[in-house]
């Protein structure tokens, strides 16, 4: 693991400066964001980019943020500093994992497996997408060792969510995500605005067109909704992505197959399943042996359900305010939820998070660890591999000086009363 020492990696960017060297990507987050924006289509910044309705459910991720502040404590010997942490009886060298994200490949054509690749060169775990470009077995191989969990959406198909799950067991995933605030695709205006979904073009589906169950599916007769599409170059331009995003050599082949398409339409029949209860979580912990986390919790009794049925970890989430306009700010939520909790479970957080005095701030208010999302789409966009790797380097360096200079030498220091709300 290498060494991650935040003072080392600050003094570099100042000694490359130095030689006239830039850093490779912008260290202000919405600079960052800015550029992203320039390497990528609008369709692509639409989808990574974009929130629910209005954005405010994004807004109140970043006011709650904002509304905390630090107290930092003096003259306490932080000259060494550790950010290492226990999580499911492995050490992490820190609190940092990469949130599930789909469709990287309309970022970057190494998508999921640059990140991979970052993500390994800091031994940080990285949740694998259900709605990855690539396989969860081609990203195992770039992970190589390092900790990899996998993001579960339940589909209306038990035998592919038992298929995903003996796949990511055999892929070496440590835990299983399950994202539950997602039964239906949010009200995503910017997508809406342009009418472009990814996944109708066979974008972000890999974990299914490299799924047996799912490929068996397709082979059932389909019963298909009439659907009145016009036919001009747009839809012949969509058909012809969608057929070369379809896994497999030969274009005349795949299209006279059917499959592309069959899978495209078979996916958005079946990807989210409204009706799933808490009782259904009997049937994930009989399909799998690992730690399984539920993903979108963000209510105290919500909370104390995952102790109920035997949960095994939750991330607070409002899925980077995709999904519900209007919700709570994840870190408003966290200070109930810790309390239900009672270190009964960790508890993980994502949404909003965007710097290291973020990071802070989660783990005094009771956070075990944090999930990063977009901030490493956009080092992907500008810089692939590296530019992911910058991104959390910066996250990391600033969280570890945030932390000592705050008086903290380690994780366990930063405590409760470290952060105030602002009166
Ligand atoms: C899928 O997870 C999405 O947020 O689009």
């Amino acid at each position: 693991m290498n060494n991650l020492s935040g003072t080392n990696w600050q003094k570099n960017i100042y000694v490359n400066g130095f030689s006239g060297a830039k850093p490779l990507i912008e260290v202000d987050f919405e600079k960052l964001e800015q550029t992203a924006k320039t390497a990528m289509t609008p369709e692509a910044y639409a989808y990574i980019s974009g929130g629910a309705g209005t954005g405010s459910t994004m807004r109140a991720n970043r006011g709650a943020f904002a509304k905390y502040k630090i107290v930092p404590r003096m003259l306490r010997d932080v000259s060494v500093r550790d950010m290492s942490i226990t999580l499911f009886g492995k050490k992490l060298s820190s609190p940092l994992l990469l949130s599930p994200v789909g469709v990287l490949e309309m970022v970057h054509e190494q998508a999921d497996l640059a990140v991979a690749k970052a993500a390994a060169e800091l031994g940080m775990p990285y949740i694998y997408s259900n709605q990855a470009s690539k396989s969860m077995e081609a990203c195992a191989q770039a992970s190589g060792d390092s900790a990899h969990w996998f993001q579960l959406y339940w589909s209306k198909s038990n035998d592919l969510v038992v298929s995903f799950l003996e796949r990511a067991e055999k892929c070496g995933c440590s835990a299983i995500v399950v994202t539950l605030d997602t039964t239906m695709l949010g009200w995503r205006t910017r997508d809406l605005e342009i009418g472009y979904l990814p996944f109708m073009e066979g974008k972000g589906i890999a974990q299914y067109t490299s799924d047996p169950v799912f490929q068996r599916l397709l082979d059932e007769p389909e019963v298909t909704e009439q659907i009145n599409r016009k036919i001009n170059w747009q839809s012949v331009n969509g058909l012809i992505a969608m057929v070369n995003n379809y896994p497999g050599n030969g274009f005349v082949s795949k299209l006279k197959s059917g499959r592309p398409i069959k899978a495209v339409r078979k996916f958005v029949s079946m990807y989210s399943n409204p009706a799933v209860t808490w009782e259904d979580l009997t049937f994930l912990r009989q399909h799998t042996k690992l730690p399984i986390l539920l993903k979108g919790i963000l209510h105290a009794n919500d909370a104390q359900k995952a102790i109920d049925y035997g949960m095994d970890g939750i991330i607070v989430s409002n899925h980077g305010g995709r999904q519900v306009d209007g919700s709570i700010g994840t870190l408003e939520a966290l200070p109930s939820i810790v309390e239900r909790i009672n270190a009964q479970l960790p508890v993980l957080i994502d949404s909003g998070l965007r710097s290291g005095a973020d990071i802070f701030k989660a783990l005094a208010l009771g956070a075990n660890a944090v999930c990063i999302g977009r901030p490493y789409v956009y080092g992907l966009a500008v810089a692939g591999s590296a530019g992911v790797y910058h991104v959390l380097r910066n996250l990391l360096a600033e969280f570890e000086l945030t932390m000592g200079l705050s008086g903290c030498k380690n994780i366990s220091e930063i405590k409760r009363d470290m952060v105030i709300p602002e009166a």
